[in-house]
């Protein structure tokens, strides 16, 4: 590949930026400047710097954020911010999209990637992969809704849930839960408290299939996955 393409790709900048970049003798290839941006380079073999840093040549890119409030779960929308707005431009360059949706007011873990098969072993209704959310509940959750969410409700629409497992993390006029489910229906979680006579005040999603929020983010952060959590989303999902 062309060493302009390559870093093209990389979201160094367009070819004209990266024809600067490489004049101004901050490319170096194999240990030498680099003085012509046509010159072919190999992705895995050479060994490319810019301005000293390494280029580690990739075509995915998987990030981990947490999501804030008040933001949307999508490419783009014509009101409101939205998740790929708070990447990094270089981020941003992958054209990633975010793995499925979290309501507008909900927070947390959320993968956003431009792989589209994991994104699809991830979804896909045949897979159930699980998602545990932590919520607070307005009203006092009981052992009776535990029976009930492991059984499945129906929903305002007539729709019979998979079974969630519901753990009660302090009852009483609010309560804290916790929630495994293993569908992705629009709203589920609320309207499945709903269906037992309940509303969610606060939702957080905390883990999906073998992905787990990392707690240092703050809201609105994000970071890369790990070697170590592509391998286990990878294999397990
Ligand atoms: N269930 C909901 O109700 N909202 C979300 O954002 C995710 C799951």
């Amino acid at each position: 590949m062309r060493l302009d393409k390559l870093l093209s790709n990389m979201g160094y900048g367009s070819r004209k930026e990266i024809k600067i970049i490489v004049k101004s003798k901050a490319v170096e290839v194999n240990g030498k400047v680099a003085k012509d941006v046509s010159m072919h380079v190999d992705s895995e073999k050479d060994e490319i710097l810019v301005s000293g840093e390494k280029v580690i040549y990739t075509e995915f890119i998987y990030l981990m954020m947490n999501k804030p409030p008040g933001v949307i779960s999508a490419t783009e929308d014509k009101k409101d911010q939205t998740v790929i707005d708070l990447l990094e431009p270089i981020d941003q360059h992958f054209q990633p999209f975010p793995v499925g949706r979290l309501d507008k007011d909900t927070e947390g873990l959320l993968l956003i990637t431009n792989d589209g098969h994991l994104t699809h072993q991830l979804l896909s209704p045949k897979k159930h992969v699980p998602k545990l959310y932590f919520a607070v509940i307005d009203g006092m959750v009981t052992e009776e809704d535990i029976v009930r969410f492991k059984e499945g409700v129906i929903l305002e629409d007539g729709y019979l849930t998979k079974p969630g497992d519901l753990t009660i993390l302090r009852s009483g006029e609010t309560s804290e839960i916790e929630l495994v489910i293993t569908e992705g229906k629009f709203h589920q979680v609320k309207r499945m408290f709903e269906a037992v006579g309940k509303r969610v005040t606060y939702l957080k999603r905390l883990k999906m299939g073998s992905l787990e929020l990392d707690s240092t983010l703050e809201l609105g952060q994000y970071r890369p996955l790990t070697e170590k959590e592509l391998e286990e989303l990878n294999t397990k999902e």
